[in-house]
């Protein structure tokens, strides 16, 4: 079983046997464009030329054919929004990624005298820059010509998801445009309830609905593979947004079962059911899944802009490592934080704070400082954040939690996994496979065409690999997490 995971540094394919474990997997990281303060841009055509690459080196590095794969799944970065021209195929502007706080301007302008929760009971979702829909909007006021072409009819708008689909099926030789409803979930622009677009909201952001994908479940046959790579015929039975796709994989079927993964930015999703929950205390409501038929089940989402993408702006920006890898390493050299903080707010802040104007800070420094403190600092301050999205959980859903399952690229970093716990006051608990992104879209994908049956075969194949108990005193995590607190404070005191 494959699945193509589009994520927001990089793109992988990965294989997977029944039992899911990991067959074959390539990646390769894609240019992250900084056009100005706060704004961030994807090429995507250099990400569908990266799809295929990894795509055809996964089959080869396991010496597979395409016709040894029962079927494959999309999963990716959500919210990045790329409109392309369905004749020629070609982007008309690089995609505008999710960190990207462009359309503040404009998300206040749409929450005008009724606030920012406008459109909440809609969508799940607070105006905010994160979503698909004010970008889409934000393109058509300020690309020339756009939005006469739009109302032609001439384009197409997607999520990461619709572009790879539509390029994977086809392309303008009759590519499917086509969404999952986890995917129009982050857009603004799906009702949560009909689960279809909401022509108001659309209206109101001025955006033709001709420009829309179509809303598919996540997981039945949507069309085989016609790219000329070596996968062609294979179905397309599988789409989730990254973070769906990893509650999916972690197993979190139930309601009540939540886990957070640790990527570019940390996202924790727990599973409501089949009713969307919605939040008094800065979470998202979101769909979780929908596969086939079957009812969509809900999701409640703590979102962290910023958890991973600041080690690699200490590797890229300042240059105290030369691999995200090293950070550990360096972080471990001193024994706790030296006094300082880090408080990441490079897109604003985002779960439970919703701060556009928060701006990235560093407190608590003296001479005594070093970059080992500062590479723990950034470390902690991954764990921090998750602690104040987990309250809120605990807030909204009367729920508390008693262990934390964990994965993504961050959850390797034992340091920062102990620290979690210690932060927490919980176990934190790591799966074998920690790819669940993936792995949650080659489910979907599996269960559409039968090569998993049900979702206790999802459950079985879930297995630990290893858990951190908490060994910090209460004393000192209520001192820390109250200084966190303090610092995060400081992010505000430039607006
Ligand atoms: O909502 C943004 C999220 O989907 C990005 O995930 O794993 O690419 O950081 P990731």
């Amino acid at each position: 079983m494959a699945a193509i995971d589009q994520g927001t540094t990089s793109t992988r394919a990965m294989i997977f046997d029944h039992r899911g474990r990991v067959v074959s997997s390539e990646q390769v990281e894609h240019q992250q464009i900084f056009p100005g303060p706060g704004w961030v841009e994807h090429d995507a055509a250099e990400i569908w030329v990266n799809t295929r690459r990894v795509a055809a080196s996964a089959l080869a590095s396991a010496d597979l054919k395409g016709s040894d794969l029962a079927a494959c799944g999309i999963t990716n970065q959500r919210e990045t929004t790329v409109i392309w021209d369905r004749a020629t195929g070609e982007p008309v502007h690089n995609a505008i990624v999710w960190q990207d706080t462009r359309t503040a301007d404009l998300c206040e302008r749409l929450a005008g005298s009724q606030g920012v929760d406008r459109y909440r009971q809609r969508t799940g979702l607070p105006l905010s820059t994160y979503f698909s829909g004010p970008k889409i909007a934000w393109l058509l006021e300020n690309v020339a010509g756009l939005r006469t072409r739009a109302e032609a009819g001439e384009l197409c708008f997607g999520t990461m998801d619709s572009w790879c689909a539509w390029n994977m099926t086809g392309g303008v030789d009759g590519g499917l445009h086509i969404t999952d409803v986890t995917n129009a979930s982050r857009t603004m622009l799906m009702d949560l309830t009909t689960l279809d677009w909401d022509p108001e909201i659309c209206a109101d952001m001025g955006i033709p609905m001709s420009l829309l994908p179509e809303i598919r479940s996540s997981s039945e046959v949507y069309g085989p593979l016609r790219d000329q790579g070596p996968a062609a015929g294979v179905p397309l039975s599988g789409i989730l947004g990254d973070q769906q796709a990893a509650t999916f994989g972690q197993a979190c079927l139930s309601p009540g079962e939540a886990k957070n993964t640790y990527g570019t930015g940390n996202f924790l999703l727990l599973n409501t059911g089949t009713s969307p929950v919605f939040s008094d205390h800065g979470l998202l409501t979101t769909v979780c899944y929908k596969i086939g038929d079957d009812a969509a089940h809900y999701a409640l989402e703590g979102s962290i802009a910023v958890t991973g993408s600041l080690i690699q702006w200490l590797r890229d920006n300042l240059g105290i490592i030369s691999a995200a890898s090293e950070i550990e390493a360096l972080a471990a050299t001193v024994d706790d934080n030296g006094g300082a903080y880090f408080v990441p707010a490079f897109s604003g802040l985002f779960a439970p704070r919703w701060r556009p104007d928060a701006r990235g800070v560093i407190v608590g420094l003296t001479r005594y400082v070093n970059k080992g403190h500062l590479a723990r600092a950034a470390l902690e301050a991954s764990a921090f954040q998750t602690r104040e999205v987990i309250e809120a959980m605990q807030a909204d859903s009367g729920v508390t939690l008693s262990t934390l399952k964990v994965d993504g690229g961050m959850v390797v970093n034992e340091l920062l996994m102990q620290f979690q716990a210690d932060v927490l006051g919980v176990p934190v608990v790591r799966p074998v496979v920690n790819e669940t992104t993936a792995l949650g879209a080659a489910y979907a994908a599996g269960l559409a065409v039968g090569y998993w049956k049900s979702e206790s075969d999802i459950r079985n194949n879930w297995a630990q690999d290893k858990t951190w108990l908490p060994k910090m005193s209460a004393d000192r995590r209520d001192d820390l997490y109250a200084k966190w607190n303090r610092a995060v404070e400081h992010s505000f005191d430039l607006n």
